[in-house]
C-alpha cells in the first residue's frame, strides 16, 4: 500500500489563483453577457518582442535541419544564455557571477517551489505577510509548517508588511533558518532601499540563515536608487539565492523561462556541522529532475538582451507602468488608498471600511465585472486589501478605472 505525503492534505483545497479562476468561471456561467476585465493573476497581455519572435523563428528553423538540430541541452542551460544573463543582468550592477552559478529553468515559480528539496524538513521559515503563496505552499508540502489555525501556520514566522510599518518588514524576533523575500514585492508592489535590504543580508550573515530572494519584478523598478539584485549588497553572495524570470520582464508567462543564481559560497550544514555548498546540490537536483528549458525558448530569451530586444522589452514595461500610473491616479481620485504601482506592476488597494477583501473582490466581480485578487489570499496581513495588476490592455485598464469611478460615486 502506498502512503500519501500527508502534508499535502494540510493545504487549502486550491492554489489561490486556481480558486479565483473557479469563482470567475462560475460568474461567467451565470453572467454570460458580462464583459469581464481581468486584473487578477499577474499575467501579461502584450505580445512577445519582435526580436524574441525572430530569434525563436530562427531556432525553429535550426530544429528542422539535421546539421543544426538540438536534442537534450545542458540541464543548467545553454552557455549563450547564461553568458548574456551574466553580462546584461549582473555585470552592469557591478556584480560578479560565474557561469556555473546560473541555472536556467522554466520559470521562477518552479524554482522557488523546488529549492526546498535541498533543505531539511525541520528548518524554520520566515515569510513576508502578505506573501506570494508558492513560498508557503511548497513548504507545507515539505512538512515545514506545522498546523494551520486562524490564517497562520504554526511553524512559520510571519513578518507583517502593513500600512503602519510602511510595508517594510521588521527583522524576525526569533531566529529563522530560511527567509523568503520578494522585491519589488508581490503582492504589495512596494520596494526596499539598499539600506533596508542590507539589514536583511546582515541578519542572514549574523544568524547563518539563507535568503531566498525573488526578484521576478526587478525590470519594473523606475527609481535608480532601488536595488535590482540582492547581490548589490555586500556579503549577499554568502547567504542568498536569487530567482529571476523572463515572464514579467519580457512577456514569457506562456513561453516559460527563468533562472536562479546559486552562488558557490552559499552553504547549509549537515547535522554534524559539516558545510555543504548548495550550488553542488542544486546542480545535482536539476540534473536528476529537470531536462533543461527548450533550445527555442532559450534563443528567445537570449534575444531579450539584444539591442533591439532591450528597447522593445523596455517599451512594453513602460506601457504597463503607464497603466499602473493611470490606475493609481484614477483610484486615488475615488478616495481609495493605493500603494505600489510606482516601481512594480501591482497596486495594493485598501478596501473601503467595513468590507473584507473577499467581499470587495466579489463586489468588484459582480457589480463592475472586474477580476482582482483579494489581499487575504496572500496571508493574514493581506486582509483589508485588494491586489490589481497593471498588465492589462490600455483600453481595458482605462475602462476598468472608469467603471470603478462611476460605481464608487
Ligand atoms: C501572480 O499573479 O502573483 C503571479 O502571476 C503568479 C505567478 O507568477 O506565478
Amino acid at each position: 500500500m502506498a502512503l500519501v505525503n500527508e502534508h499535502f492534505l494540510k493545504l487549502q483545497s486550491n492554489y489561490l489563483f486556481a480558486d479565483i479562476a473557479k469563482q470567475v468561471n462560475r460568474f461567467k456561467v451565470t453572467h454570460p453577457k458580462a464583459k469581464l476585465i481581468r486584473m487578477g493573476i499577474g499575467d501579461v497581455t502584450q505580445p512577445l518582442a519582435p526580436a524574441v519572435i525572430q530569434a525563436m523563428h530562427r531556432a525553429v528553423d535550426e530544429m528542422a535541419r539535421k546539421e543544426t538540430f538540438h536534442g537534450y541541452g545542458p540541464e543548467q542551460g545553454y552557455p549563450f544564455l547564461i553568458d548574456a544573463i551574466i553580462k546584461h543582468d549582473y555585470e552592469r550592477l557591478g556584480v560578479f557571477i560565474e557561469p556555473s552559478e546560473v541555472f536556467i529553468s522554466d520559470g521562477a515559480k518552479s524554482d522557488c517551489g523546488n529549492i526546498g528539496d535541498m533543505l531539511r524538513h525541520d528548518n524554520s521559515i520566515g515569510v513576508l505577510d502578505p506573501v506570494y503563496p508558492v513560498y508557503i505552499d511548497s513548504n507545507v508540502m515539505a512538512g515545514r509548517t506545522g498546523t494551520f489555525a486562524d490564517g497562520h501556520w504554526s511553524d512559520i514566522v510571519y513578518l507583517p508588511c502593513t500600512e503602519e510599518n510602511g510595508f517594510v518588514p521588521q527583522l524576525p524576533s526569533r531566529r529563522v533558518d530560511i527567509i523568503y523575500l520578494c522585491y519589488p514585492n508581490n503582492p504589495t508592489g512596494t520596494t526596499l532601499t539598499k539600506e533596508q535590504l542590507k539589514a536583511w543580508v546582515n541578519y542572514a550573515l549574523a544568524n547563518d540563515a539563507i535568503i531566498m530572494y525573488d526578484s521576478a519584478y526587478e525590470a519594473y523598478i523606475q527609481d535608480p536608487a532601488i536595488p535590482h539584485s540582492i547581490y548589490e549588497i555586500k556579503g549577499a553572495k554568502n547567504v542568498a539565492i536569487e530567482f529571476r524570470s523572463f515572464s514579467k520582464t519580457a512577456g514569457f508567462t506562456g513561453v516559460r523561462c527563468g533562472y536562479t543564481i546559486v552562488p558557490k559560497e552559499v552553504t547549509a550544514t549537515t547535522l554534524k556541522g559539516e558545510r555543504v555548498p548548495l550550488n553542488k546540490l542544486w546542480n545535482r537536483r536539476q540534473c536528476t529532475k529537470f531536462n533543461g528549458t527548450s533550445y527555442i525558448t532559450q534563443r528567445g530569451a537570449e534575444a531579450v538582451f539584444s539591442t533591439e530586444g532591450k528597447a522593445q522589452v523596455k517599451a512594453t514595461i513602460r506601457y504597463y507602468m503607464e497603466n499602473a500610473r493611470l490606475m493609481k491616479e484614477g483610484l486615488e481620485a475615488c478616495g481609495l488608498r493605493v500603494y505600489g504601482g510606482v516601481n512594480a506592476p501591482y497596486l495594493w488597494v485598501k478596501v473601503p471600511d467595513g468590507l473584507t477583501s473577499w467581499r470587495f473582490f466579489e463586489k468588484l466581480l459582480y457589480e463592475v465585472n472586474i477580476v482582482s485578487t483579494p489581499g487575504a489570499g496572500f496571508g493574514p496581513s493581506g486582509e483589508g486589501y485588494l491586489r490589481l495588476t497593471a498588465f492589462g490592455d490600455r483600453d481595458e485598464t482605462q475602462e476598468a478605472i472608469e467603471r470603478i469611478q462611476h460605481w464608487m460615486r
